[in-house]
């Protein structure tokens, strides 16, 4: 598919890796590379569910990953990580210091729900929605220009006005999956037609004068990016939820 797609296409293409162990990442990083992709994101897919397995064992078997794929191919590697970690900030430094080339925020973990009257767990699609963004949304923006790495965002793009969030978070690229899923790839060009619009009309310039605008380094109280704000909504409310009991 990547030879056929990079030969096909007068864009770059990316080839998406998934796995859990160290073993196989390898064969086919090199094979991915030498199909035309332009790049690679590695996507570590391991819910740990095992009680004996540390957090420091997880970790470094995403670093471990990392390595061995940067040893064998020369194009970038980006990685796409989970929300999960008890500090995905450190674990983001560490994998830029490993030599990761971009961070791909966040991977979404298939989540089963139950089916009470066939009592099996449910295997539908979960497509997001736009109010999935935040959490992705709240790291790029706290990441962005602390780290050397280009940085992506995935999750909950549904119409033109995710695309610009993330972007003045500090995101570098935008990705969708549920929006072509639903409404086919046709739908990329209403996603850049709704940011030029959008553009136009405030006079930006450049996506590069979006990016990052709205990132935690460059917004003028940081603190709205943590617990701090929290602490102001809930006092700004007070008589509300007093009232509401
Ligand atoms: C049907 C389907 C298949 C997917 N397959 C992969 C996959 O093979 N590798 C991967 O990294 N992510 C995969 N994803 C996750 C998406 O790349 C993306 O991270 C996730 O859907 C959130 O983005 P979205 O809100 O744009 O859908 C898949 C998602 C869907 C809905």
């Amino acid at each position: 598919m990547i030879s056929d797609a990079s030969e096909a296409l007068d864009i770059p293409v990316i080839g998406s890796l998934n796995g859990v162990t160290n073993a196989g990442w390898i064969d086919y990083a090199k094979k991915i590379q030498d199909a035309g992709a332009k790049a690679l994101e590695l996507n570590v897919y391991a819910v740990a569910t095992d009680l004996d397995e540390s957090s420091v064992e997880v970790e470094q078997r995403y670093l471990d990953v990392l390595t061995a794929v940067k040893a064998s191919v020369d194009i970038p590697v980006a990685m796409k990580l989970s929300p999960y970690f008890s500090s995905v900030a450190n674990m983001s430094k560490r994998l830029v210091e490993a030599g990761v080339d971009g961070l791909v925020l966040f991977n979404r973990f298939y989540q089963p729900d139950y089916d009470l009257d066939a009592l099996q767990v449910t295997a539908d699609l979960n497509l997001s929605t736009a109010n999935e963004i935040r959490l992705p949304l709240l790291w790029i923006a706290v990441l962005k220009n602390r780290l050397e790495t280009s940085l992506a965002a995935t999750t909950g793009v549904e119409t033109h006005l995710e695309v610009l969030k993330y972007l003045m978070a500090g995101a570098d690229v935008t990705m969708t999956a549920s929006s072509l899923i639903t409404k086919g790839p046709g739908y990329v060009t209403t996603l850049i037609d709704g940011m030029t619009r959008w553009m136009e009309e405030r006079e930006y310039e450049s996506v590069e004068q979006l990016k990052g605008s709205m990132s935690q380094s460059a917004v003028a109280d940081p603190s709205t990016f943590e617990r701090a704000n929290y602490i102001k909504i809930l006092e700004k409310n007070k008589a509300e939820y007093t009232l509401a009991g």
